[in-house]
């Protein structure tokens, strides 16, 4: 692997700078869809708030994915970023972030064809760039189901999918969120673009590795006009096979997006190692060769112990670690990590949807003291 040079004493637990975010260490919390919203409104509540300010040791937290629209969702009851009460739910949310030091960044999600007809507008078909069905289920009210058949995106249409990027920047702007990341991961509909199983499209957004960046790198664009470019970054998944992703040659995809990423100045990419929760060494790819051509801050992914974390930050192979499922069963995770303190074991049954349970009731270290 190409290690970058690294000031000296960098470990997992220094301050760091991700773009223009001054973080407190680099141990950052994924995004983790917890199917917890208000149902109805898709709006952050109250329980929502308690669980981030829980977790707010993070360097920095990344929101679960939030749906730039409603076209964008594809499981039942995940947080939105296009209305006006969830700009309201959002804001408590950062508010209680900020009120306890910590920094908090926006996932912003279309999940193109990984939807399904309940959960669309009309009833309407979910959309892709091309009209092939992925082999994954998505959950609706009544429990897992098949996701449907998508229809092709027009050419036409694409100006208005990457508008709504942009307005669901705006709405996490104002609702005080220090940057975006953006979902390109895990065959959603960025990730769909830039595969070649999922991408059969003839015009300019289909065809070469070229053409099928242009959509990740637009929206890139579009929304670093908002947040600025050191406050935007966006999360990858190379290999991952999650969701029906496929490529015929993901190092020289992957190798061209984070280039022109590179080029576009954002703050960082968060690479999902290997196969997303399974295997990180699941096909060859060099990370370090995207680590090595991106200017900004590397934040790297998958089923990292705190022993792997620490070595990835001193040697240099990374930045700054995100953690996952260790952080839905830690709320102060940075903590455990800096004492190696034992850690709390999580309960997949409640990783999705449901109450308090699960999800704002794992003990802190110091709740055991007490
Ligand atoms: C999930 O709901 O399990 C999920 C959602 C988004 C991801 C990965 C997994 O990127």
């Amino acid at each position: 692997m190409t290690i970058r040079s690294q000031e000296a004493g960098e470990t997992l637990f220094s301050p760091f700078k991700i773009g223009e975010i001054a973080v407190a260490n680099r141990v950052v919390m994924a995004p983790l869809t917890r199917n917890r919203a208000t149902r109805g409104s898709d709006a952050p509540n109250a329980l929502n708030v308690e669980y981030y300010r829980q977790r707010a040791g993070a360097g920095l937290i990344i929101t679960e994915g939030t749906q730039v629209s409603q076209q964008g969702q594809g499981y039942v009851w995940t947080p939105g970023m296009y209305s006006q009460a969830q700009l309201a739910g959002w804001k408590a949310v950062t508010d209680a972030v900020h009120a306890e030091g910590g920094k908090i960044a926006a996932q912003l999600w279309h999940v193109g064809r990984v939807s399904h007809v309940s959960l669309q507008p009309g009833n309407a078909a979910p959309v892709g760039p091309s009209p092939i069905q992925a082999k994954t289920k998505t959950y609706i009210e009544s429990g897992f189901a098949e996701v449907s058949t998508p229809r092709e995106l027009a050419l036409d249409e694409i100006p208005s999918i990457i508008g709504e990027f942009v307005a669901a920047a705006e709405i996490a702007k104002a609702a005080g969120f220090d940057g975006v990341e953006l979902h390109g991961a895990h065959g959603y509909l960025i990730d769909q673009f830039l595969r070649d199983a999922s991408n059969k499209r003839t015009d300019r957004y289909g065809g070469s590795i070229e053409n099928r960046a242009r959509f990740a790198l637009e929206v890139v664009e579009a929304v670093s006009k908002v947040f600025g470019g050191g406050r935007v970054g966006i999360r990858i998944s190379p290999v991952s096979p999650a969701n029906d992703a496929r490529d015929s040659d993901p190092q020289a995809l992957f190798g061209h997006l984070v280039e022109k990423l590179s080029e576009a100045g954002i703050a960082f990419i968060h690479v999902v190692e290997g196969a997303t929760r399974d295997d990180r060494n699941y096909l060859p790819f060099d990370y370090g060769a995207l680590r090595t051509v991106f200017k900004g801050a590397y934040i790297a992914n998958n089923l990292y112990t705190r022993e792997l974390a620490i070595e990835a930050v001193e040697n240099g192979a990374a930045d700054a670690v995100a953690f996952g499922r260790l952080f839905i069963a830690n709320p102060d995770l940075v903590e455990r990590l800096r004492r190696d303190a034992p850690l709390n074991t999580p309960v997949v049954e409640t990783f999705y949807g449901g109450d308090a349970r699960g999800y704002t009731d794992y003990p802190a270290l110091s709740d055991k003291a007490a």
